[in-house]
């Protein structure tokens, strides 16, 4: 499949199935083939998407190995007593790859490859190495969305890159 993801918006926060299909329907393709796979029912899911326009140089995401949705009492302290096993799902249209610290289990959905992961699995952002549009999926536990956590269910305004070389980006 041949996406422009230049043509999309920023992506949306923590949607459900419905609204994810009304907000960005040119994810949907991916997110049909995924469902029969899920290891609970749809309706306790929600999806992340972030489309970013990428320059060499440019992490998508945190550079440095972290965990994803570390349960976080009301000051943002993390909980990891609470941690579940349940399962993440990610996609992504193309390089950067996020890196994971152990390899994480593919599932082959017939056209697309997703990544089953936890919030245990360390893994970290991976630096573009071309100008690209890149295009990231995520699938998750609507129970992990901290109640703290803004816009849910919502198309996103913004998405940031990090970068370590400053130096790098002149016009
Ligand atoms: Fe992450």
């Amino acid at each position: 499949m041949d996406q422009d993801w230049s043509k999309s918006h920023n992506g949306i926060m923590l949607c459900t199935f419905e609204q994810t299909r009304e907000l960005m329907p040119e994810v949907m393709p991916m997110l049909d083939e995924l469902i029969p796979h899920l290891e609970h029912d749809i309706d306790e899911y929600v999806v992340d998407v972030k489309i970013h326009m990428l320059m060499p140089g440019e992490y998508p995401c945190i550079p440095n190995w972290h965990l994803d949705f570390v349960p976080r009492d009301k000051d943002r302290k993390k909980i990891p007593s609470q941690i579940t096993g349940d399962k993440m799902y990610l996609w992504v249209s193309g390089a950067p790859y996020t890196e994971f610290k152990k390899d994480p289990v593919k599932i082959e959905t017939g056209e697309f490859t997703w990544t089953e992961f936890t919030q245990r699995d360390l893994h970290r952002g991976v630096k573009s190495e071309i100008h690209t549009w890149r295009c990231f999926i995520r699938v998750i536990p609507k129970k992990f969305i901290h109640p703290g956590t803004l816009n849910v269910g919502t198309v996103r305004r913004h998405t940031q890159v990090y970068i370590e070389e400053p130096d790098l980006f002149r016009w």
